[in-house]
């Protein structure tokens, strides 16, 4: 694989961008994500306070910050989105939305945010871009939040997964190389409550038309990579199961 500069955005397909930071001292690694679709653009669990500088420099290389119309949040934890009410403020749309689970927004509320968000339990887990593009979102409960949710781009047959396939570890790559399910394991066991939870979201995912699964942490996998992790995890023992 050529080598990638993680110093810029790297384009992940012609309307999907990795904005992350890459931190060569870390072990774990935070994937913001921007998708393009005509007059809409939706960043994707836009990260920590820390990172916020890097990710907005690598969104205005693309984009100006007041094309954001959305911005969709998987849960709550800091690192997927710490910065939400500063990027809130940059973006400075008075129409911007903001999906997420109500478990979720139940809490995103404490980060100082001034939007209402968009509860896409309450909208039958789904939302059209202007363009007519249908986003899915997958309830993924506690896996590692109670409203913890992916989103499922039907047009590229992506999945922003969130934390689900994530990894830590010190040899990251933005695309999966090697062994790639040893670091997968390690974050799994750490943050995935229990291996027949994880299971049941694995069966769930098998039903779908997967080309990308794209991690809030850890490498893109794509192709074959694909089934492979989503059957490597339906029988990984993980959380309460290893205490
Ligand atoms: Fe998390
Ligand atoms: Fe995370």
């Amino acid at each position: 694989m050529p080598d990638i500069d993680l110093s810029d955005s790297v384009a992940v397909t012609s309307d999907i961008h990795w904005v992350g930071f890459y931190d060569e001292e870390a072990r774990l690694h935070c994937n913001p994500y921007l998708l393009i679709d005509g007059e809409d653009v939706a960043l994707i669990d836009p990260g920590s306070i820390p990172h916020f500088p890097t990710v907005m420099r690598k969104v205005i290389d693309i984009v100006s910050p007041e094309d954001i119309s959305t911005i969709i949040i998987s849960h709550q934890d800091p690192d997927v989105c710490g910065n939400l009410a500063v990027m809130e403020d940059v973006i400075g749309r008075k129409d911007l939305k903001i999906f997420a689970h109500s478990n979720t927004i139940r809490l995103l509320r404490h980060y100082g945010i001034r939007s209402t968000p968009y509860a896409v339990d309450k909208n039958s887990y789904k939302a059209t871009l202007k363009s007519g593009r249908a986003l899915e979102f997958i309830f993924t409960p506690y896996l590692h939040s109670p409203g913890a949710i992916a989103t499922y781009d039907k047009k590229t047959r992506s999945l922003f997964s969130s934390d689900i396939f994530g990894a830590v570890s010190k040899n990251w790559s933005l695309f999966a190389q090697g062994d790639f399910l040893k670091p997968m394991d390690e974050f799994h066991r750490l943050y995935m409550p229990s291996g027949s939870i994880l299971a049941r979201c694995m069966e769930n995912l098998s039903g779908l038309e997967i080309d990308r699964i794209l991690p809030q942490h850890g490498s893109i996998l794509e192709g074959a990579n694909v089934q492979r992790a989503i059957e490597h995890l339906k029988t990984l023992p993980c959380g309460v199961d290893i205490l």
